[in-house]
């Protein structure tokens, strides 16, 4: 089989690559050889993530890009094909949240969920695709939550945004499938990041938490990898439109 986790002479392209999960996947892929592209809004943060990888030898290009603004998605496409000539791997792995209840949520605040989580989701991934289809191959890798499953208060506007992601993960397997794209989701559980830091940062509550997972503690962002590495592998040609779980165990509960 040789090493199907050598990414040697492909192209990824990470969303929200600057800290957290995205920042960590980003490491990954690179130290399995590929070339990453790295995005995000804070160009200090995509730039700290560029020089931890070129320290390891490994290749990358910074795109500072707000997903929710289509001139910067197709800037982000073109960039990473002038580059590197490819697109590989795509990991849809930036978001937004609010905690807010529903009878307090602005709508605005559903916008920018729905724009970031779906919307920016379905128009990159397009863009990607075309690429894709010329190559014809590719894997599109979602980063999706427990939440998009599981009704979790003040959690709304995410969770239902997380949902159609799911959705939209299964659609474009479906439509993408004989194009020789796989499109799969990761759906971590409570991780510890920035995103969730009003929660860990309490050691009360982390307690509370830890209590309903069964594994007994929330994931670090390197927990993710592995699923994510797996999907965008070989060893995954014949799995599209699925969901990988990595929750310790929350989706028994
Ligand atoms: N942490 C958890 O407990 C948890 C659990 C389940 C699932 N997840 C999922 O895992 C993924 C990563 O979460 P995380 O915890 O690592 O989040 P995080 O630490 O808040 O990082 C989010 C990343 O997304 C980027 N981003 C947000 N809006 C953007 C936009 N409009 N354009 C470009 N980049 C944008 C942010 O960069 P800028 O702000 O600089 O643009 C940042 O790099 C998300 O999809 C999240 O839903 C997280």
């Amino acid at each position: 089989m040789g090493n199907i986790f050598n990414f040697s002479g492909k192209t990824a392209i990470v969303t929200g690559a600057g800290r957290g999960i995205g920042r960590v996947i980003a490491l990954g892929l690179a130290e399995a050889g590929a070339n990453v592209v790295l995005c995000s809004r804070t160009k200090a943060e995509i730039d700290g993530v560029a020089d931890e990888i070129h320290k390891k030898g490994g290749k990358t290009l910074s795109v500072v890009t707000d997903l929710t603004d289509n001139e910067q998605l197709d800037n982000l496409v073109s960039s990473t094909i002038k580059e590197f000539g490819r697109i590989d791997i795509l990991v849809n792995n930036a978001a937004r949240s609010f905690l807010r209840g529903l009878l307090d949520l602005r709508e605005d605040g559903w916008d920018k969920c729905f724009n970031t989580n779906v919307k920016a989701v379905w128009l990159l991934s397009r863009l990607v695709a075309r690429q894709m289809i010329e190559q014809k191959s590719g894997k599109i890798i979602n980063i999706t939550t427990v939440g998009a499953d599981k009704a979790e208060a003040g959690m709304a506007a995410y969770g239902c945004s997380k949902a159609a992601l799911k959705m939209l993960t299964r659609c474009m397997a479906r439509e993408w499938a004989q194009l020789g794209i796989n499109v799969n989701a990761v759906a971590p559980g409570f991780t510890r990041t920035d995103f969730s830091k009003p929660i860990w940062s309490n050691p009360d509550i982390e307690k509370l938490i830890c209590n309903t997972i069964p594994k007994g503690k929330i994931a670090e962002p390197e927990d993710v990898v592995g699923a994510v590495l797996f999907l965008a592998s070989s060893a995954a040609d014949y799995i599209t439109g699925d969901t990988i779980y990595v929750d310790g165990g929350t989706m028994t509960t």
